[in-house]
């Protein structure tokens, strides 16, 4: 296959927005699926937070996506992340989202957890995600310097002699064989990992290959124990758990036990629009105390439920729910993650040659806990920032290992089901909302034990990898902070810190081929 020039790896709105910036420069972007599918943005229901009402600035935004990250938010990130809102709008709009307006054709703002404005723009409800992501694979499939390769799975990242990223391994699955996709740029965009926890909003392959890749080729990994969940995954059995929008709580829906009492306000003054992870506790504890959790939407929302809520509403009445009459079962689920390849504020990792955007990068805009809606936001304003650095930029030729593909010493196949079932088990029990040194200590138990078996695949060893730089991470965190709770270390230090974590690349044997 002729090098690239520039490869991007992923296909959500972070990897497709990139690439559109690009032009006219040449740009491959590669896929595991066809496009559009079993992406996570794709599934994003709250929408994307930008200061654009009236009574809003910039500087609001910064102070509140400050305010939730518990002191470790990058304040020029998210300085950056927040002057970036109305101009992530008015792009997005050309490229034909067409986001919820009211009568006077002003954009419709909603409001969710930890805001102080209303500050949501929304497309038909709940579906902003895939509202934008339509928008932008219309926009790419008429693009003519944009190759997309579906169903090519990555495997690992390329280096050459002097440890520089130079494009990827995969496997071709329409040609079942294994290809090298040399580029001069790589720019990682391949999403979360919630398919690592057996109860996720995320759609079960976001098992955290492209953390694993980015460690395994020496990229440093920035606070991977910080694993956002959220508070209301509807509890009906499903996997993945259907979101329901944390709008419903802006729209008034209350969070109340199996006997209809209201239980939010016992647990912080912000009731049910409190701290995602606080909510996410509360929900939990009133789980285990057997006492149930529910949102209620029927006296807030009531018969406008289908039409403002059409996603939430299919999969309740999937599971023959009626929201607008009834109570909805909930539970916390994992859904993003806050840590990820170290980034800059132009996209570059700590490797020459790799770029990070999106969920799998720590650009540092979300510290120790992301404030919602902000990710599709993130996706927007850094991959234009990465775009920007790339478009003119002269670009190295890498001369990366000659060595053939087919030596790689693992199956091109996805997790086995069994495994993954275990470690999914593994990490709900042991790394989730609430952690432990024991806990933590027993997960990677699990974690060594599954590399041990017979039934190792490329798809295995990336899960297993970013599972136990999770874990690691929430091991050396000897406090509580944010969306990591640790029960052996409730209070949050003085010291503010991240994580930084890294292989050793020579010990790696998959960097041998
Ligand atoms: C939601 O709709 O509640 C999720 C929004 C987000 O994760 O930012």
């Amino acid at each position: 296959m002729p090098a690239a020039d520039i490869l991007i790896i992923g296909a959500g709105v972070a990897g497709l927005y990139t690439a559109l910036k690009l032009a006219p420069r040449p740009v491959t972007v590669i896929t595991a699926r066809p496009l559009g599918e079993a992406s996570s943005s794709a599934w994003a229901q709250g929408g994307m937070a930008a200061a654009v009402g009236p009574d809003d600035s910039a500087k609001l935004h910064l102070a509140d996506t400050l305010g939730a990250g518990a002191g470790l938010v990058d304040a020029e990130a998210a300085r950056v992340l927040a002057e970036g809102g109305a101009f992530a709008v008015e792009e997005l709009t050309r490229y034909g989202v067409a986001f919820d307006r009211n009568a006077d054709g002003s954009l419709k703002l909603g409001r969710e957890a930890a805001h102080c404005r209303d500050c949501i723009v929304h497309a038909t409800g709940d579906r902003a995600g895939a509202a934008i992501m339509e928008a932008l694979i219309a926009a790419v499939r008429k693009s003519p310097h944009i190759a997309v390769l579906e169903r090519v799975v990555v495997e690992d990242l390329l280096r050459d002699d002097q440890g520089a990223v130079g494009g990827a391994l995969a496997y071709d699955v329409k040609k079942a064989a294994r290809v090298a996709l040399r580029a001069s740029e790589t720019v990682l965009a391949t999403g979360g990992l919630g398919g690592l926890y057996a109860v996720t909003t995320n759609p079960t392959p976001a098992q955290g290959h492209g953390l694993a890749f980015a460690a395994r080729a020496g990229a440093v990994i920035r606070d991977p124990e910080f694993v956002q969940f959220h508070p209301t995954a509807l509890d009906i059995g499903a996997d993945p758990a259907p979101l329901a929008t944390e709008a419903l709580r802006g729209d008034g829906a209350l969070l109340v036990n199996r006997d209809g009492r209201r239980f939010m306000p016992d647990y912080h003054k912000g009731a049910e629009l409190a701290p995602r992870d606080v909510v996410a506790r509360a929900v939990e504890a009133e789980r285990a105390a057997g006492r149930g959790a529910y949102l209620d939407a029927r006296a807030a929302i009531g018969a406008k439920f289908p039409d403002a809520y059409p996603t939430v509403f299919a999969a309740c009445r999937r599971a023959n729910i009626d929201p607008c009459t009834e109570l909805m079962p909930v539970a916390p689920a994992a859904h993003y993650h806050m840590g990820g390849v170290m980034t800059d504020l132009d996209g570059r990792s700590s490797l020459e040659g790799l770029s990070a955007v999106g969920e799998v990068a720590s650009s540092g805009v979300h510290g120790a806990n992301r404030l919602a809606s902000n990710s599709l936001l993130e996706a927007v304003v850094f991959g234009a920032r990465i775009a920007d650095r790339l478009r003119d930029a002269t670009l190295k030729s890498r001369k990366t290992a000659k060595a053939p593909a087919d030596r790689l010493p693992l199956a091109s196949k996805p997790a086995p089901p069994a495994a993954m079932a275990i470690l999914r088990a593994a990490m709900s029990k042991g790394a989730a909302l609430i952690r432990s040194e024991q806990s933590l200590l027993k997960t990677i138990d699990v974690i060594s034990a599954l590399r041990r078996r017979g039934d190792m695949t490329s798809g295995l060893k990336s899960a297993l990898a970013s599972a136990e730089l999770i874990a690691q991470g929430a091991l050396d965190r000897e406090e509580s902070r944010g969306a990591h709770t640790r029960a052996d270390f409730p209070d949050t230090g003085e010291e503010r810190f991240h994580t930084e974590l890294s292989i050793d690349v020579s010990e790696i044997e998959m960097e041998k081929v």
